[in-house]
């Protein structure tokens, strides 16, 4: 039975690929990603063209083709020259050239490639001027992408600050921003959590040159850089300003209008843009999580599906999500330092079987989309600002009690998962079957989700029923998984950590613990954000948290603001305890 619940809309709130597949190895060899073609079973591959010897009416090179996509039988590998360059002679591969452009075969013993698999081969050419290395490479006739260098040629345009590294957690400290630290510090019992890396949201226009005396963006970094010292230090940065943002509910509307697409690109990305790519910074690993909750809202809150907003409509029509994340991912992965971390909703959001392909195929749409390919995709973010838990301990998806499915508890409600962890992993096969990177690294906000204290059980629920054993021993104490504003009883969950698990880049703290989800109540404001009674203890619920209580926590400040009660329960509720 086809399930279109769709609950739940975000939590608010959390990104990015590796790169590894754009690295340039030292030797000044050039390596291209393949893209995908609709449709086609799925290719991938790495492309390695290096200059091993060359003199000045001749080179010799060698081409390393990795299949990081389905098994193929026979290759074909496709570039064209910019200059004269004609090959003499080659061995492992059959080669052709008509005019620029050069068609290299398989050979009879190197043609099938397992997924992983590669086949080199080498061949020697003459050429006159500059010997300049091909930029784009076809394999089966599918289009590579990705940066390329001429390895003969001095380093133009700000030096390259070297190789994305796999997983940018790795082996970094992750910067602390001061002005939530200081906050954090002031609340009693706050040191505990205070040196905790957070996001820095960079939530409206001023943001990059600080609100209201503020740090803005150069601050931040600058501070980073005093961080840093000698060793690696990460940067986690939150891309947040869409036109139309927020579309399903109203806490986080900002400043943008639905149409204003011309104005976030050139007033907010490309500033940002600008500044990451100062040379300044090329030495510090930056962490972009791009547009929370947007590409999710376009999959679940539309027309048909009852959970439809007009606003998400809109957005969908107009296509300025799409442009605007296709956008932010040209722009900020051409600087070679930045890591690009798509936001992919959390398993009580997409982990339905109609919202989980649909959305991967989206987040490839809109990672295709204004000139961006998915080589500017390092990785994807899930549970941003969301109270989703990291792992159940106590039940499976797969259990059954008297023979009734877990999937059909009214918690799981035909979900096909029941954490974070399990979701997030098998987004990322998805997202790399479909053509993204196989390198693709995961983060899981675990802000907010540790669901500690009294309240958590301890073991497996009864087994009278389904839902006793479920209720029962769930960690996750929301009323409902569609709620996600300061929820009650919520703990702060898993310290920042890099490579915690399988195809996990790191577990983050992207939403600083502390700020608030939204406003309890109405509070003009000149920031776009309006009342959305998710918010409000007192509501009763909508299509899209199956109209339950909200379980909000009384009292909450405009998003984003500090909200010193809820930070104090969250310690209070901490897991693992403080
Ligand atoms: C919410 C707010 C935003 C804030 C962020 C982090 O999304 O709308 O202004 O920066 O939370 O707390």
């Amino acid at each position: 039975m086809s399930r279109t619940r769709t609950a739940a809309r975000p939590s608010r709130r959390r990104t990015a690929l590796l790169a590894a597949c754009t690295l340039m190895a030292a030797t000044g060899a050039t390596a291209t990603a393949l893209s995908t073609a609709a449709g086609a079973a799925a290719p991938g591959c790495r492309v390695d063209y290096q200059v091993t010897n060359q003199w000045s009416s001749g080179f010799g090179a060698n081409v390393t083709v990795t299949n990081t996509g389905d098994p193929v039988s026979s290759w074909t590998l496709e570039w064209t020259y910019a200059g004269d360059q004609r090959i003499t002679q080659s061995w492992n591969a059959t080669t052709s050239q008509t005019g620029a452009a050069v068609t290299a075969r398989n050979v009879s013993y190197n043609g099938s490639l397992a997924t992983g698999g590669s086949a080199s081969f080498g061949f020697n050419a003459s050429y006159s001027g500059t010997n300049a290395v091909p930029t784009t490479f076809k394999l089966n006739g599918v289009t590579c992408d990705g940066g390329t260098t001429d390895p003969t040629d001095p380093p133009t345009d700000p030096p390259p600050a070297g190789s994305r590294v796999d997983n940018p957690y790795a082996g970094a400290k992750v910067y602390v921003n001061p002005e939530w630290s200081a906050k954090a510090a002031a609340e009693p019992g706050g040191t505990r959590v205070s040196q905790q890396p957070t996001g820095v949201w960079l939530d409206r226009i001023a943001a990059i040159n600080g609100v209201n005396g503020g740090m803005g963006l150069r601050a931040h970094l600058d501070e980073a850089l005093r961080q840093k010292g000698t060793g690696e230090l990460t940067v986690q940065l939150v891309i947040y300003n869409l036109p139309g943002r927020d579309c399903a509910a109203l806490a986080s509307n900002g400043e943008l209008g639905p149409t204003e697409i011309d104005t976030y690109k050139t007033q907010y990305i490309d500033p940002i843009a600008a500044i990451l790519a100062d040379p300044k910074y090329a030495g510090l690993r930056i962490v972009t999580t791009v547009e929370i909750d947007s590409l999710p809202n376009l999959v679940t809150n539309v027309t048909p599906r009852p959970t439809a907003t007009p606003n998400c409509d809109v957005m969908k029509a107009n296509g300025n999500y799409i442009k605007g994340v296709g956008y932010a991912l040209a722009k900020l992965g051409a600087v070679k330092n930045v890591y690009n971390y798509v936001d992919a909703g959390h398993h009580g959001w997409l982990g339905w079987d109609d919202n989980f392909g649909p959305s991967a195929q989206l987040f490839k749409q809109a990672a295709t989309a204004e000139g961006s390919t998915v080589a500017n995709v390092h990785g994807f973010i899930v549970n941003t600002a969301n109270y989703s838990a990291l792992k159940e301990d106590h039940f499976t998806i797969n259990d059954t009690v008297n023979g009734v499915s877990v999937r059909q508890s009214k918690w799981v409600d035909w979900n096909r998962y029941t954490d974070e962890l399990s979701y997030a992993q098998a987004m990322r096969a998805e997202l790399v079957r479909i053509g993204f990177s196989p390198n693709l690294g995961m983060l899981i906000d675990t802000s907010r989700n540790g669901w500690g204290g009294t309240a958590r059980p301890s073991g497996p629920g009864a087994t009278t029923s389904v839902d006793t054993y479920v209720n029962g021993g769930r960690y996750d104490r929301r009323i409902h998984l569609g709620n996600w504003c300061n929820q009650s009883g919520a703990g702060l969950g898993e310290r920042p950590k890099a490579a915690p698990a399988a195809g996990i880049d790191a577990y983050v703290w992207m939403k600083p613990p502390g700020e608030s989800d939204g406003a309890s109540r109405e509070i003009p404001n000149d920031e776009g954000k309006g009342f959305d009674r998710m918010c409000d203890p007192t509501y009763t619920g909508n299509p899209r948290n199956n109209n339950n209580m909200s379980g909000a926590l009384p009292n909450a400040p405009l998003s984003g603001q500090w909200f010193s009660a809820q930070f104090q329960e969250l310690m209070r509720n901490a897991h693992p305890a403080l």
